[in-house]
This record gives structure tokens, C-alpha cells and sequence, in this order.
């Protein structure tokens, strides 16, 4: 899911024009709320140690105002195939651009947040440290690229980069007194539930939606919120924290011939190892350095080659997991070395597939079991095979992360087409509860699409019951597998051009939510396709429409 900053406009975010020249300056660009949750404390530390601070989004940044900046510090996470996440792809090109001034005033820090399983591992962080150093700004301390567990590294870097930030700081008294209107930051940031301070919530219910004979496994959880408070809205997304399958611990240390009851430091605790992999550690994401660690102790020849070869390894980490890589080249490892190959657990982001003002204190999610098959066993993703075998009354640690990059319209009457084929449908069913209880107004259009009509049509019934009522205007359904050739999402939006853009005339909001690497690309296009056709524009009259959608937040993205 993508976010945006919503505190970047809550009130203590002040005009760098109206501050004197030490505001420091935070900016951050992130796709899954990381980034930002890094920049919220980064600002916090900054305005305790009483420094006039001003947090934005790369997103909501005037590129123009950095040629004012004095101090910098940019948190960017990077994506895929060495992406910049949405909000930061406006700035990441600016900086590339001939219209890119001189910043021989600035001083920065770049902390890069990445994942180290992806060949161009925190470049979009390495490109603004690169950028921001030839346009002659000085760097404050030198870039700090995260993996997924970035929390450690993150906190040293915020210490290290205040301490940086105090000497060009103290040189103008006046800044150290500037004061910043509103609440402090602090507040503003540090209450209520986080990645860092979860609630634990509990399950009610975790129900199969697909049929007997589907391929897929697709859930509907129910997970109740209790007394804590949390509001999310229609849009956003809920972290959840997992703990890893037991009997795939149990297998890993039988296979490690190591003792369960083994203890581990990890930090400043000892645990036994059975608990260090069932509640710290991740084991069914496999991350390339313990590949290469365990290439050494191995010692086996396909092995260390295999991590030789980058793309090799990228394929091998995407494919497998930890009992598949310690099954396949066995090793003798102690209980602390093969701790210390692994990173920690990371929670797994779902889109919300409820609204509270239909659920209340409850949040609803679409879970599909991440299923696969090595070496003739069953693989199974961290976090939906705990959802799926959730019973009610299971706990389960859980926040919110805002996403202010998909959002229904502010105006009810505005009409919404949103496409969702498989688990992307998630969040539309919380935009049609939310718009359900305001009445019915704008007219709305669902694309949906799944492999069979007969065993994967997600909240059938619900869709059904919209319609009837009037609150769903139109329903198109490509279940892909049910004759003889694939029929998708896109299909039927080329076949229905002529109304979709009628619909986007009249003022239309597009969401697009589910798979990034194929569908959205693919929908993308066929959307252009209908701007061409039906709008009677040329190639790059059609890209410069979307483009145009996009940056008035009327095409909006949710995608993986
Ligand atoms: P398939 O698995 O039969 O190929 C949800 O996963 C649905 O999206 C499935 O019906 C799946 O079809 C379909 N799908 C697969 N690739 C797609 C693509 N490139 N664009 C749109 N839908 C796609």
C-alpha cells in the first residue's frame, strides 16, 4: 500500500520560508509508512531538543523551496526493481534535471531504506545522496542503507544525524529558540498504536471465502479492536505482527539436530531458540546475506556460486525459504550462528477491507494463503498462514498505517470505478461500506476478476446486495480461467471504453488495488487504450491525461 504523511499537514509542519535558515528540514518519501514513521520520530527528537523542524512528504514538497533549505535530512525507501516510492518519483527527477539549482548552502543526510533481497538495494537513497552531493550541498553524515529490520540502524542514525545537526545549529541563537505552532511533535506523533507499540488485538473470525475445489485459499478475518481506540478509514492499511508456525520451528531444529530449549542472546535477553525463530525471527522470507553466511559454513561448491551469481541469488531467496536453504546444503551450525544469520520479523501490511462506520470497533481484512511447493513440501507465507489457522479469540499485534494515497472522493457524489481483481478488491469493499452509510449518491463500477465464477467470486453476495440496492451501479466480471482463453479485468475495460470514459468525463476517482508487477501494468495500459480510442487523443496526449489524473489524486494506486 501507498501512504502519504498525514501529519505532514497536522499542524506543526511549518514554512521553511518563515523560519530562519537552521529549520531543519525532514523530508520523507515511502510507500509502505516506514519511511514516514522513521521521519515522524526523526522530527520529534528535533523539536525535544527545541530546533524548529518542518516535516513534509516529498509528496506535498515544493521542489522549488530547496534552494532555501539550509539542513536536509531524507528518509526515501526504494522499490521493486530499484523504484522511488510514488510520493518521491517528483523530486527523485527534479534532482536529475537541468533545472536543479546549486545547493551550495545545504547540508544533508540521506537514510535509505530497502531490501536487500533486490538487486538495486536502497538506490533510490543512493541517487538523492549522489544528486544532492553534485549540486555542491555538503553532506552532514554520510548515507545509512537499512534492510527490512532497519530499526536499529534507523535509531543510530537519528542519534548520529542530531548530533551533526548541533553545531551548525547553536551558530544562530535565534534558531535554537524558534518556537513551532501547534501541539509538539511529540504528541502529535507518539501516541496511540505504531509498528513499534502495537495493540494486541483478537481474532473473531477467519473464514474461507474461496470454494472447495479452487486453487486458492482466500480468508476473510475478522479482528476486533476492543477498547483500544483506533480509527482508521476507508483506504488504509493494518500491520500486522505474526509469530512463525511452530511445527516449521520444530523442523528446522530437527534438521539442525539443535536442542529447543538451547538458549540465544538476542540483544540485551536470552531466550531459548524454539522462541527466538517462533516469535523474532524471520524464517519465510529469506534474505541473500544468510544465504552467503550459510554458503560459508556449508562450504558446498553449487552454493557459494550460486551467491556469486546476483540474479541467481535474487531467484533463490525469492523461491525459498530458510528450511528449504538449510534442508538442500546441510551445514553444522551453533544455535547462536544460525540466529545470527537471520533477520527479524517483519510485520506484513493488508489493505482494509472494512469501514468503521459500518464495523465499528472491528477491521476486517482478504487474506490469501501464500502457498507453495519445494521439494515436494508445503511453503506457506508467514503472516497469512498464522491469519489463516487464527482460532477466534486468537491474539494478534496490530496497527494502523494510514494510506492518504488511496482515498475516496471528498465529495460522495463523485462517481468512483474501482478495480480490484483477487485480494485487491479489499479496499472497495470498505469504500462501498462507507458509501453505503452515506446514502446513495455518486455512482459507483467495480471490476472484479478471479479464476472461477464458481469457487473465487470474493463477497459475492455482498457485491449482489449493492446492486440491488442501488448503491453499486455497475458489477463487470472476468473470471479468468471459466473458457477456454484468459479473460482479465482488462479485457472488460477495453470492452466497456466507451462508458469507462464517459464515467472519467463526468469527473470519475480511479482506483486500481492488487498485484503492481503485472496486472496495474497491464490495466495501465488498457486505459490508455481507452483514452486513445474514445477520447480521440494521440499516444501522449492519452499518457498525459493519466498523468494528469494522478497528480489531481483522481487515479489512484494500491498495488504489490
Ligand atoms: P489467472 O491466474 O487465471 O491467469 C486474480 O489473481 C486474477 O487475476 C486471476 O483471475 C488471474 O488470472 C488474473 N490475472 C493474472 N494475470 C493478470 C494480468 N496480467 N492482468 C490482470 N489479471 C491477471
Amino acid at each position: 500500500t501507498a501512504e502519504q504523511g498525514a501529519q505532514g499537514q497536522s499542524g506543526i509542519a511549518v514554512s521553511a520560508e518563515s523560519q530562519p535558515a537552521q529549520t531543519v528540514t525532514v523530508l520523507y518519501g515511502s510507500q509502505t509508512g516506514n519511511g514516514r514513521g522513521i521521519a515522524s520520530a526523526l522530527a520529534a527528537k528535533a523539536q525535544a531538543l527545541g530546533y524548529g523542524v518542518n516535516l513534509v512528504s516529498m509528496g506535498d514538497y515544493k521542489v522549488r523551496q530547496l534552494k532555501q533549505e539550509s539542513l536536509l535530512l531524507a528518509v526515501v525507501s526504494t522499490h521493486g526493481e530499484g523504484d522511488a516510492p510514488d510520493d518521491a518519483i517528483e523530486l527523485h527527477k527534479f534532482l536529475s534535471s537541468k533545472r536543479a539549482p546549486k545547493l551550495d548552502n545545504l547540508h544533508f543526510s540521506v537514510l535509505a531504506l530497502g531490501d536487500s533481497s533486490y538487486e538495486f538495494f536502497c538506490q533510490t537513497g543512493k541517487d538523492f545522496d549522489e544528486k544532492l552531493a553534485a549540486l555542491g550541498a555538503t553532506v552532514l553524515l554520510p548515507i545509512v542503507e537499512c534492510d527490512v529490520d532497519y530499526e536499529e540502524q534507523a535509531a543510530l542514525w537519528q542519534t548520529q544525524v542530531l548530533e551533526a545537526v548541533k553545531p551548525l545549529i547553536k551558530d544562530d541563537t535565534t534558531a535554537s529558540v524558534v518556537s513551532i505552532a501547534g501541539g509538539s511533535v511529540v504528541n502529535t506523533f507518539e501516541t496511540g498504536f505504531t509498528k513499534q507499540k502495537p495493540y494486541t488485538a483478537e481474532v473473531l473470525v477467519s473464514q474461507k471465502l474461496t470454494g472447495r475445489d479452487s486453487d486458492r485459499d482466500v480468508r476473510h478475518v475478522e479482528i476486533e479492536l476492543g477498547e483500544s481506540g483506533i480509527q482508521y478509514q476507508a483506504g488504509d492499511a493494518l500491520g500486522i505482527w505474526f509469530t512463525n508456525n511452530e511445527t516449521l520451528v520444530d523442523d528446522i531444529l530437527a534438521k539442525l539436530g539443535i536442542e529447543a530449549s538451547e538458549t540465544v542472546s538476542l540483544g540485551n535477553e536470552t531466550v531459548s531458540i524454539k522462541q527466538a525463530l517462533i516469535e523474532i525471527k524471520e524464517l519465510t522470507q529469506l534474505n541473500p546475506n544468510a544465504v552467503k553466511g550459510w554458503a560459508e559454513l556449508s562450504q558446498d561448491a553449487r552454493l557459494v556460486a550460486l551467491c556469486e551469481d546476483k540474479a541467481q541469488l535474487r531467484q533463490y531467496v525469492i523461491n525459498h525459504q530458510v528450511i528449504d536453504l538449510i534442508s538442500q546444503y546441510p551445514a553444522t551450525v551453533t544455535a547462536s550462528g544460525f540466529v545470527g544469520l537471520l533477520r527479524g520479523i517483519t510485520p506484513r501490511l493488508y489493505s482494509i477491507a472494512s469501514s468503521q462506520t459500518e464495523v465499528e470497533s472491528e477491521v476486517h481484512l482478504t487474506v490469501a494463503l501464500v502457498e507453495e511447493e519445494h521439494d515436494g513440501q508445503a511453503r506457506f507465507g508467514g503472516a497469512s498462514q498464522f491469519l489463516a489457522l487464527a482460532e477466534e479469540g486468537a491474539q494478534v499485534n496490530v496497527y494502523v498505517e494510514p494510506n492518504n494515497h488511496f482515498r475516496l472522493p471528498a465529495n460522495p457524489e463523485t462517481p468512483v470505478i474501482m478495480i480490484g481483481p483477487g485480494t485487491g478488491v479489499a479496499p472497495f469493499r470498505a469504500f462501498m461500506q462507507e458509501r453505503a452509510a452515506q446514502g446513495i449518491q455518486g455512482h459507483s463500477w467495480l471490476f472484479f476478476g478471479n479464476p472461477h465464477f464458481e469457487q473465487d467470486f470474493l463477497y459475492q453476495i455482498e457485491w449482489q446486495q449493492y446492486l440491488n440496492a442501488g448503491e453499486l451501479t455497475r458489477l463487470d466480471l472476468a473470471f479468468s480461467r471459466d473458457q477456454a482463453h484468459k479473460v482479465y479485468v482488462q479485457h472488460k475495460i477495453t470492452e466497456q471504453g466507451e462508458a469507462l470514459w464517459q464515467w472519467l468525463e463526468q469527473g470519475a476517482h480511479l482506483y486500481i488495488c492488487g498485484d503492481a508487477e503485472r496486472m496495474a501494468k497491464d490495466v495501465h495500459q488498457a486505459l490508455i487504450d481507452v483514452a486513445i480510442t474514445h477520447g480521440e487523443m494521440s499516444l501522449e496526449q492519452a499518457q498525459a491525461y493519466f498523468e494528469t489524473l494522478r497528480t489531481d489524486k483522481r487515479y489512484q494506486k494500491d498495488v504489490y
